[in-house]
């Protein structure tokens, strides 16, 4: 019987998630199944643990679950802890191992896909919710130049920065408001906040890129509000297909020790 896998979160019904390993199996003669599991909000630890009782080898966790399953782990990686959240799940044993992907398939589609210096960079990550807390360890690890966040609820920030700052005290990081960009530049703005999903764009001020700079929406699949002004403003713009494959990989790389390539399925699903 081949190896079993699943996504889980809610909604799910629209997750790109088995689609993409499916390719990576087939690309690299791994024998597995990977499949979508909707969980209501009191279901998840349950089928979590039907699944891996029922064999399952590893499961992704996706919104709304990502640090209940960091609490349900036995064990768990550094970046895991980093975050506070879990992506990645494993199951040996006794042992639920938690690990996040995320920051590592984001750093990974900005250096090798999109050809971005994050060393010595300035760069800017806008949101301090979960999935700002996915990413900012391993942008700090690439040691860029400064990292600002900015959020609406300002505070959120600065707690943001304050959980981040021991561990990587070499960088220069702070938390500002939206109103405070406006005498900033960067070459890398990440839009880690929600507001494309409501159709909204963080308040940014104009003339907040650099010449070249990338504009980058974690969110993927649709034109926001803050690609569109990005490039008005003269950036380049990416949203986060690559850092949903890239992430992919990582768990994929993982559970099956072997790293696919992804550059293909990029392009199969950015042309479907
Ligand atoms: P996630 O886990 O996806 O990051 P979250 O924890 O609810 O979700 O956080 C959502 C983030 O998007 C927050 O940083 C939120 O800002 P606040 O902390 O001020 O609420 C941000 N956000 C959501 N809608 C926004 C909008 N219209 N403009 C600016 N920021 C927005």
């Amino acid at each position: 019987m081949p190896d079993q896998y699943a996504v889980i979160g809610n909604p799910i019904r629209h997750s790109k998630s088995p689609a993409i390993h499916a390719e990576f199996a087939r690309q690299t003669g791994q024998d597995l199944t990977y499949v979508a599991l909707s969980a209501e909000p009191d279901e998840f630890e349950t089928i979590v643990q039907r699944f891996r009782h029922e064999g399952g080898r590893g499961m992704n966790v996706t919104l709304p679950f990502k640090h209940r399953a960091f609490a349900l782990a036995s064990e768990r990686s550094a970046r895991a802890v980093e975050a506070d959240a879990a992506n990645t799940l494993s199951f040996r044993d006794s042992v639920v191992a938690a690990d996040n992907t995320d920051g590592a398939g984001l750093v990974r589609d900005l250096t090798s896909n999109l050809g971005c210096a994050l060393r010595d960079a300035r760069i800017l990550l806008l949101g301090a919710g979960g999935a700002a807390y996915g990413v900012c360890g391993p942008l700090l690890g690439q040691r860029p130049a400064r990292l600002v966040i900015a959020n609406r609820t300002v505070e959120k920030a600065v707690a943001l920065c304050e959980r981040f700052r021991r561990a990587h005290a070499g960088v220069a990081l702070d938390a500002l408001s939206f109103g405070a960009l406006s005498a900033e530049r960067f070459e890398i703005v990440i839009n880690a906040t929600s507001a494309g999903l409501h159709a909204e764009s963080p308040p940014l001020p104009s003339g907040v890129f650099a010449a070249g700079a990338l504009a980058y929406d974690m969110v993927y699949g649709r034109a926001t509000p803050f690609l569109d002004f990005a490039q008005r403003e003269g950036a380049r713009i990416a949203d986060g297909l690559g850092m949903l494959v890239e992430q992919a990989a990582e768990s994929f790389f993982i559970w099956r020790g072997v790293r696919p390539q992804t550059a293909p399925v990029i392009a199969l699903l950015g042309s479907s």
